[in-house]
């Protein structure tokens, strides 16, 4: 690339930077530890949802040793409402791994960040580029928007080839003496000025250079490749025995297995410990405070655009009539359940436990 172009678009971009940026409390310090904290928080999350966590965070444990100290459970019960729990889970995992393994120095070079859980190639580049000055460039949802634009780039982000490409132009037009300022910048730039619908053209420091601007091709980019993502599902499946029989139902949602009988279950989007499932607002509405025992575990089945990850428990006592009626669920003896038609891990399961 032109080398007056790239240090026109990081002059640019940091005076806008001076004028715009937001104020945020992980912006006043210089703490790899709060940083990380505020990284991991923003991972899947909008800032003006991650802040009161961030800020409970800092407040409850503003120590490394704070947070490796505390127990899981505490540390998810903070985390509550934010999602994606297991970037709780790996934040706990690290804590304790510098505590253990790093003396308690919270690292700062993307070479360390690296080997902590739930810290990839974003949030290296990320935290080391604010904190140290270490010039890794960072590429998030923002940054892909930003230089698709303004470069016109077609290549789907969602590719191998997108995502390098995206990051070396990133590296090429980062500003060396200010790193964290440019990569803070970017995303800054991207969430409130090049937004994703109804971006500030008309206002943009950009537009007598941004070439989707010249070629009329903003609401086009970035592009996707658009093909499904692979999913992961996690079912959790209820062996409820009676005299009359084990309880089934029929599934009948626009979804997998349509028609085919299984048993009781509950699906959640991540792994969950017996603990986290038994606390779900779902399981207590079905089963009360129950204790399920967990037979099978993590049993996985590959479908075409996703991963289903099957836990099996056996769970004693009666399940209220109400409960029965509304999901449809009902017992079967042996000789009936042999003849319903069911789908691999159900089959699987009752063969194994001579349940047939
Ligand atoms: N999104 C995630 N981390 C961010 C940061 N440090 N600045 C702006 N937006 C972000």
């Amino acid at each position: 690339m032109d080398a007056a172009i790239k240090i026109q678009f990081s002059k640019l971009l940091i005076s806008w930077y001076k004028e715009n940026a937001r104020d945020l409390p992980w912006r006043e310090t210089r703490d790899p530890y709060l940083i990380w904290v505020s990284e991991i928080i923003l991972q899947q999350t909008r800032i003006d949802q991650g802040l009161p966590y961030y800020l409970k965070f800092a407040t409850v444990f503003p120590t490394v040793q704070d947070l490796a100290r505390a127990d899981l459970d505490y540390v998810l019960s903070l985390w509550q409402g934010l999602g994606y729990y297991s970037r709780a889970r790996n934040m706990h995992k690290a804590a304790k791994m510098v505590v253990e393994e790093f003396h308690g120095a919270f690292p700062a070079t993307y070479s360390e960040l690296i080997k902590l859980p739930g810290v990839g190639d974003y949030t290296a580049s990320a935290i080391s580029s604010i904190v140290i000055q270490e010039g890794n460039a960072v590429v998030d949802g923002n940054v892909f928007r930003v230089l698709a634009r303004v470069f016109d780039i077609d290549t789907p982000i969602d590719t191998t080839l997108g995502k390098r490409q995206f990051k070396e132009l990133a590296q090429e037009l980062l500003d060396e003496k200010h790193p964290g300022k440019y990569n803070q910048a970017l995303m800054d730039f991207g969430s409130v000025h090049c937004k994703a619908k109804g971006p500030l053209c008309v206002s943009c420091m950009f537009n007598e250079s941004c070439m989707a601007y010249r070629l009329n091709k903003v609401d086009v980019l970035p592009k996707k490749q658009g093909k499904q993502k692979i999913r992961n599902r996690y079912f959790h499946y209820f062996i409820i025995k009676s005299k009359k029989g084990l309880l089934m139902y029929q599934r009948h949602h626009d979804d997998v297995w349509q028609g085919l009988f299984e048993f009781p279950v509950l699906e959640t989007k991540e792994e969950l410990s017996l603990e986290e499932l038994t606390q779900l607002d779902a399981f207590k509405a079905c089963f009360g405070d129950r204790n399920p025992l967990l037979l099978e575990g993590n049993i996985k089945h590959v479908l075409s655009h996703q991963r289903i990850f099957a836990n099996f428990y056996i769970l004693g006592g009666e399940v209220e009539p109400d409960i029965l009626e509304k999901y449809q669920w009902r017992y079967y003896n042996s000789e009936k359940i042999a003849k319903l038609a069911k789908h691999k891990l159900i089959f699987s399961f009752l063969e194994k436990h001579r349940l047939l």
